[in-house]
């Protein structure tokens, strides 16, 4: 009977591929998904929305495992995070060579930054502004997974985030939806081609659906609650540009939203996603999503089952409550076999579009894995990458760029700390390949200068704090060593040393899931240290290791050059000795504002005006918005970022003084190069809708253009604003602009720009 079912599958997909001529792509699909579900038991069905958790196989006994009788009894739709073409092949084969209808299974991982070649870490990456760049990015980490064995990426990540108490603030793209819509479009285009079915190309999950970001108290998991008005202009942008950049798959958030959990909220999975923003393929819960309803409170294992069907969740991550109660619940009438049908037929599809029908194995080539992963080519792209993800915080007196012929004092915890590079989610990478700040200096000046070294301090004082900020393995070696006499141990050798370059801050798990913070300075002892080496007198250059914004008002305040790395990826120390040396000149803008204290939070530039605004330039003023204790602006605005050139802005240059819905105007401005060296700027717009049926925020970005300008060279540059950059979604949620006066800002960065005005007819 096997046989027979098989033949049937196998002679419809020759069937349906030689009618290529008469047949639609999609109709194609139909045609293959229908007759599967047609041979399909309602066990079988079901089985498809399960994706449970692999556990580590080890090659060759993949075949004993729990997992593996659940795949031959058809119990399973897919697996994820699992490494390398021997164990995927080997569990593909008993997919398609034991189970009834050998429907093979959909193989996921989280390739956040890239595969083995890592890239900067989201928050890094997006500093680059740079969407080609980007794209490309994905493109190498799809070709690097796909060569292995990997056809589903849970990337990217959208999540807007405003609180830097949120430790996954480090896997996204910032506090902004224009930005962060251009990126979800450009990683999902990189992921996925134009063709899914090709081998080199995956399926990408837009994640984490929806305001996941916006966790209160920047604690994860938390709550979420917030008017549909923000949702829909603030928060819903980046998921919406994936969904319209086509993206294959979609991960429902952990938190609730507005009382519903996100995994069970129908108004969010099928109203808002399927009949609002058209998405056709398929939702999948986060890891455990579905179970954790029942701590959510809105019912048991089957009752948060049922709901997530319903809602429109069709796979469930890891808890087994669709597997083990959706039949019962469809017995007791409380799912329909419809939905149940749909939610596989969406799983279907998804294999369909990778071509895993046509070939199981299509992702599975031992002779690509060898050849296109983790290449000198893509080694070299990272490089280059992470350079361009820096941003120069600080450059007092042009300390920066250092000359390589000195003797440098290297000093702090993540100075040689090779597990700590690439960064948080970093699953495919292959630690031992990654390159340390002291190797990457070592290498610049080698037979020039000399790299002096000392680890200077702990990660934190308290040797607790310190083993939860470094799980996975990933420990920088705690010194036993007291405090102070690691300092004096720093000090001294930094005496020998005309320069004091530290890398200090965080470790890489100090963000990512589940590291929230409640105080987001520099750990205390590295606090200690760098006021330590300050106090030398020795110019002091602070390599800045964080996958957040951090409160450094202290740090701006009191060293002179400031270097935010982020987490580079695998060749994060050559791509600071390039920067450091000059060797790349720093281009990188911050994609968040950097508060001055966690006070502050959350914090961001477009952001509305109270009744009572403050004012330019005030600290404080009674009865008006402020902190009695804290100015109200950042230590760093969202935008911001120095060259070691420096650009300066003309006046802006309207095209006209009115435009009509259905016209445009022209804004430009002259940037100049003023210094020595050629340079990259991000040129960034800003809009400010002056009056609006909802009050609308005191700036926005509406445009950016990053551009090489050569020293002493002007360019001018344009920017066209259409009525979609003016439009928003109003209280009764329809998309539109409103005729009235509008202000239009350019700069270097959110807070330093110039203006114009126009109106809207
Ligand atoms: C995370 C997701 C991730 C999933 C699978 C969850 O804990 O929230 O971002 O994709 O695990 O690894």
């Amino acid at each position: 009977m096997r046989k027979i079912v098989i033949a049937m599958i196998a002679a419809l997909i020759v069937a349906t591929s030689c009618t290529k001529k008469n047949t639609s792509g999609n109709q194609r699909m139909n045609v293959v998904v229908d007759s599967i579900l047609s041979l399909m038991t309602l066990e079988e069905k079901i089985g498809q929305l399960n994706l449970p958790s692999a556990g580590d196989f080890v090659t060759g006994q993949a075949e004993n495992s729990d997992i593996a009788k659940k795949i031959e009894k058809g119990m399973v739709g897919g697996l994820f995070n699992i490494k390398s073409v021997a164990k995927i092949k080997e569990i593909q084969k008993l997919a398609v060579e034991k189970s009834r209808l050998k429907i093979p299974l959909i193989f996921g991982m989280d390739i956040i930054h890239g595969y083995e070649t890592q890239f900067p870490i989201p928050i890094g990456l997006s500093c680059s502004w740079d969407m080609d760049l980007i794209k490309q990015t994905a493109r190498v980490a799809a070709t690097e997974a796909s060569a292995d064995g990997i056809n589903w990426n849970f990337s990217p990540m959208v999540d807007i985030a405003r609180d830097a108490r949120w430790g996954r603030i480090a896997e996204g793209s910032g506090e902004d939806p224009y930005l962060g819509s251009r990126i979800a479009a450009a990683m999902v285009k990189g992921y996925q081609g134009d063709d899914l079915s090709a081998n080199n190309t995956i399926m990408s999950c837009v994640k984490h659906y929806a305001l996941y970001g916006a966790a209160e108290s920047g604690l994860d998991y938390n709550t979420t609650d917030m008017s549909r008005v923000r949702m829909y202009n603030e928060y819903f942008p980046p998921y919406k540009a994936a969904v319209d950049a086509g993206v294959g798959s979609v991960m429902a958030s952990f938190n609730e939203i507005d009382g519903v959990p996100a995994t069970a909220n129908k108004w969010l999975l099928t109203d808002v996603l399927r009949t609002q923003w058209g998405f056709k393929g398929f939702v999948v819960s986060d890891y455990t999503g579905v179970s954790e309803m029942v701590n959510h409170g809105i019912g048991d294992l089957q009752t948060v089952s049922a709901k997530a069907l319903v809602a429109g969740n069709d796979m469930d991550m890891v808890s087994e409550g669709m597997l083990t109660t959706l039949a019962q619940s469809l017995k007791e009438g409380k799912i329909t076999q419809e939905q149940i049908d749909n939610a596989c037929r969406r799983i279907l599809e998804a294999k369909y579009k990778l071509g895993l029908f046509a070939d199981p194995y299509r992702y599975c080539n031992e002779e690509r894995a060898k050849k296109e992963v983790s290449t000198p080519e893509n080694q070299a792209f990272s490089r280059s990458v992470a350079s361009q993800s820096f941003v120069l915080l600080k450059n007092n007196g042009n300390l920066l760029p250092l000359k390589k012929e000195k003797t440098i004092a290297l000093i702090g915890p993540l100075a040689d700390a090779q597990n700590n590079m690439s960064g948080t989610w970093s699953v495919g990478a292959v630690t031992s390949q990654s390159i340390t700040v002291r190797k990457g200096l070592e290498e610049a000046t080698a037979g020039k200068g000399k790299i002096v070294y000392a680890k200077g301090s702990n990660l934190f004082e308290d040797a607790k704090l310190e083993e939860f900020a470094t799980p996975f393995g990933k420990t920088l070696g705690r010194d036993n060593r007291s405090s102070a006499e690691l300092r004096d141990e720093a000090i001294k050798i930094a005496s020998r040393a005309d320069v004091i370059v530290a890398a200090v801050g965080e470790s890489s798990e100090m963000t990512g899931e589940a590291s929230s913070r409640s105080d987001i300075q520099i750990p205390d002892t590295q606090r200690d240290l760098l006021k330590a080496l300050v106090k030398t007198g020795k110019p002091v250059v602070l390599v800045l290791f964080t996958g957040r914004p951090l409160a450094i008002k202290w740090e701006d305040e009191n060293i002179p050059a400031i270097l935010n790395v982020w987490f580079g990826g695998t060749e994060t120390g050559y791509a600071i000795a390039d920067v450091l040396f000059g060797d790349v000149n720093p281009s990188g803008k911050l994609t968040t504002t950097f508060p001055q204290s966690v006070g502050q939070l959350p914090m961001y530039y477009a952001h509305k005006n109270t009744g009572r605004p403050l004012g330019d330039g005030k600290w404080f003023s009674k009865f008006r918005s402020n902190y009695l204790d804290v100015s109200n602006d950042p230590v760093y605005p969202f935008g911001f970022g120095l060259s070691y050139t420096e650009f300066a802005y003309g006046d802006l240059k309207l095209s006209k003084s009115e435009m009509t819905a259905a016209d445009s105007i022209t804004v430009s401005v002259d940037v100049t190069n003023k210094g020595q060296r050629d340079g990259s700027e991000v040129v960034q717009l800003y809009i400010h809708d002056v009056v609006g049926s909802v009050t609308r925020p005191v700036k926005e970005l509406k445009g950016f253009q990053k551009v090489l300008i050569k020293a002493g060279e002007t360019k001018t540059i344009s920017f066209t604003i259409h009525n979609e950059e003016l439009s928003f979604y109003n209280y009764d949620l329809k998309f539109g602009s409103e005729p009235g006066k509008f202000e239009v800002f350019i700069g270097t960065n959110s807070r330093d720009t110039k203006k114009a005005e126009f109106e809207l007819k």
